[in-house]
C-alpha cells in the first residue's frame, strides 16, 4: 500500500529524514521507533503531505504520491493523528469531527459521527463541549475520532500514547485496535516500544534520521539492542 523509498526530509539545511525506506502492506499493523529525535514526526509530516521531501520517492497504492499535499493526500486515503493531538480548542467535539469530514460530500457522513460516537462514548457524552476543555485522554480520542472522518485506508498516528496515564493508554491502545479490525492500515509512532511492537506485526527503528532496524514485531521485542535502548532492559 505504501512504499517509501531513499526519503530525505530537511528543514532549512538540517537533513532530519536521511534516506530512509520502509514499506507497509494493506490491512498491516506497522510501528515505527526511536528516541526523541530521531526523525518519526518529520517522516510522517512528510507521508501525509505537512513537509515536501527533499529526496525520495512515496507511492501509494502503486501510485506516485511524493511531494502531493496534505489535502490531496487526504483525498486519497491518508490521514495523520498528529503529535500532540492537534484538536481546534475553540470548536466544539462535533465541530472538531466536522473539520475531519471537510472533503467529503457523501451522504454516509452522518453515520460516521455515530461510528465516532460508538468507538469513543466519552466523546458521545461532551459533543457540545469545547475541545480544549477536555482532558488529554480525551483530546487524544478527539484526534484519533476526526481523522477517522476523512474515512482513511492509511491511518498515520504520531505518539497516542503521549504523556497518558497507564490506564487511558490501554484505552487508546484498544480503540486503535479496533479501528484497524475494521480493516484501517495503521503506520504508528510510539515512545512506548513494548506496546507499539505488541501491537503491530511488524517494525522499524529510526536514529538519527536513518532506519538502523527492520524485523518481526516478536524478533524486534527479542532483539537484544531493542530491549537495551527501547524496553529500558
Ligand atoms: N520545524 C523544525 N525546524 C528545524 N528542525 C526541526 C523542526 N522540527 C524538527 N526538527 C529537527 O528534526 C529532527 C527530527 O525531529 P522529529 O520531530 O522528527 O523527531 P521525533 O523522532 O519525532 O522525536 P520525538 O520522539 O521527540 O517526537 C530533530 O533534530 C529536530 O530538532
Ligand atoms: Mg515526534
Amino acid at each position: 500500500m505504501l512504499e517509501v523509498e531513499a526519503l530525505e526530509v530537511g528543514y532549512g539545511g538540517i537533513r532530519a529524514v536521511k534516506g530512509i525506506g520502509l514499506t507497509v502492506r494493506d490491512g498491516e499493523l506497522v510501528t515505527l521507533i526511536g528516541a526523541n529525535g530521531a526523525g518519526k514526526t518529520t517522516t510522517l509530516k512528510a507521508l501525509s503531505g505537512l513537509l515536501r521531501p527533499s529526496a525520495g520517492r512515496v507511492r501509494y497504492n502503486d501510485r506516485d504520491i511524493t511531494g502531493l499535499p496534505a489535502h490531496e493526500l487526504v483525498k486519497s486515503g491518508i490521514a495523520l493523528v498528529p503529535e500532540g493531538r492537534g484538536v481546534f480548542a475553540r470548536l466544539t467535539i462535533e465541530e472538531n469531527l466536522a473539520m475531519g469530514a471537510y472533503i467529503r460530500r457523501d451522504p454516509d457522513v452522518a453515520a460516521d459521527y455515530n461510528r465516532a460516537y460508538t468507538l469513543f462514548p466519552r466523546l458521545a457524552e461532551r459533543r457540545k463541549q469545547l475541545a480544549g476543555t477536555l482532558s488529554g485522554g480525551e483530546q487524544q480520542m478527539l484526534a484519533i475520532a476526526r481523522a477517522l472522518m476523512s474515512r482513511p485506508k492509511l491511518l498515520l498516528l504520531d505518539e497516542p500514547s503521549m504523556g497518558l496515564a497507564p490506564l487511558m493508554v490501554q484505552k487508546i491502545f484498544e480503540t486503535i485496535k479496533a479501528v484497524a479490525a475494521e480493516g484501517v492500515t495503521l503506520l504508528l509512532v510510539e515512545q512506548n516500544a513494548k506496546l507499539a511492537l505488541e501491537l503491530c506485526s511488524r517494525g522499524y527503528v529510526m536514529e538519527s534520521g536513518m532506519i538502523v532496524l527492520a524485523d518481526d514485531a516478536d524478533s524486534l521485542l527479542r532483539n537484544p539492542q531493542v530491549r537495551h535502548a527501547y524496553l529500558g532492559e
